[in-house]
C-alpha cells in the first residue's frame, strides 16, 4: 500500500517519535512512513531514538547558518530529497518563518502541551506551559495537535484533549500526565489522518 513519507523535526528527547514509530509498528499508522528526522540540537536524544529504529537523521544547527532563511533552505533541500509530503513538529522548539510555512499549507502539524487557545504562541513552550498553567491555578488542561501556518500555534486544530490538574503536580510530573494522556495519543492519531486525506486525494 502507498504511504504518505513523513518528516519528523524535533529539538529534544523525541517521546512524541518514539509514539510515531511505535504507531507505525504496531499499524495504528498505517498511511504514513517517517523516511526522515530532521533535529536542530545535535544533542538532541530523538536522533538516537531515531537511528534505533533504521530512520535517516540529519542535524541543521542554527549557528551552522548565516540566517533563518538559510536555515530554512537547508531542510527544504532535505525533505525535498526524500520526496516529503508531511512535516511533523514534535517538540521542535524554533518557530519556522512564514516563507516556509507557506510552502506546506495544511501539510506540518504540530503537537501542542496545551488547550490552545490558552497557553500558547511565542514564549509557550515545553515545561514553560505547564509552569504557566499551574500558576493560573488551572483545574483541566491538555493537549493539541493542528496545522502550522505563519501564526505561532494559531493554525486548524485537528484534535484536542483534556488532562486534568492535580493537587501537588510539579510541571515535570504535568508535563508527563500530559504527554501520556493526551500528546502520545492525539499525535500518530492526527499523522494518520491527515496522511490518509492526502492519499484520498491524490
Ligand atoms: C512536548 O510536550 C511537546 O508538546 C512540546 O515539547 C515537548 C517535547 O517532548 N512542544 C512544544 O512546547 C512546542 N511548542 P518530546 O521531545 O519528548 O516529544
Amino acid at each position: 500500500m502507498k504511504k504518505v513519507p513523513v518528516a519528523v523535526m524535533v529539538s529534544g528527547g523525541g517521546t512524541n517519535l518514539q509514539a510515531i514509530i511505535d504507531a507505525e509498528k504496531s499499524g495504528k499508522i498505517r498511511s504514513a512512513e517517517v523516511v526522515l528526522v530532521v533535529s536542530n540540537r545535535a544533542d538532541a536524544y530523538a536522533l538516537e531514538r531515531a537511528r534505533k529504529a533504521g530512520i535517516d537523521t540529519a542535524v541543521v544547527e542554527k549557528k551552522t547558518c548565516a540566517s533563518q532563511e538559510e536555515f530554512e533552505k537547508k531542510v527544504r533541500v532535505l525533505l525535498d530529497e526524500k520526496g516529503v509530503q508531511l512535516i511533523v513538529l514534535a517538540g521542535f522548539m524554533s518557530i519556522l518563518s512564514a516563507d516556509f510555512t507557506s510552502a506546506y499549507p495544511d501539510r506540518i502539524l504540530n503537537v501542542h502541551p496545551s488547550l490552545i487557545p490558552k497557553f500558547c504562541g511565542k514564549g509557550f513552550y515545553g515545561l514553560k506551559v505547564h509552569e504557566a498553567v499551574l500558576a493560573a491555578g488551572e483545574k483541566t488542561t491538555g493537549a493539541t495537535v493542528h496545522f502550522v501556518n505563519e501564526i505561532p500555534d494559531g493554525g486548524a486544530i485537528i484534535f484536542q484533549k483534556e488532562v486534568p490538574v492535580c493537587e501537588g503536580d510539579t510541571p515535570e510530573v504535568l508535563q508527563h500526565r500530559v504527554m501520556e494522556q493526551a500528546e502520545w495519543e492525539l499525535l500518530p492519531a492526527a499523522v494518520e489522518k491527515v496522511s490518509a486525506e492526502i492519499l484520498k486525494n491524490q
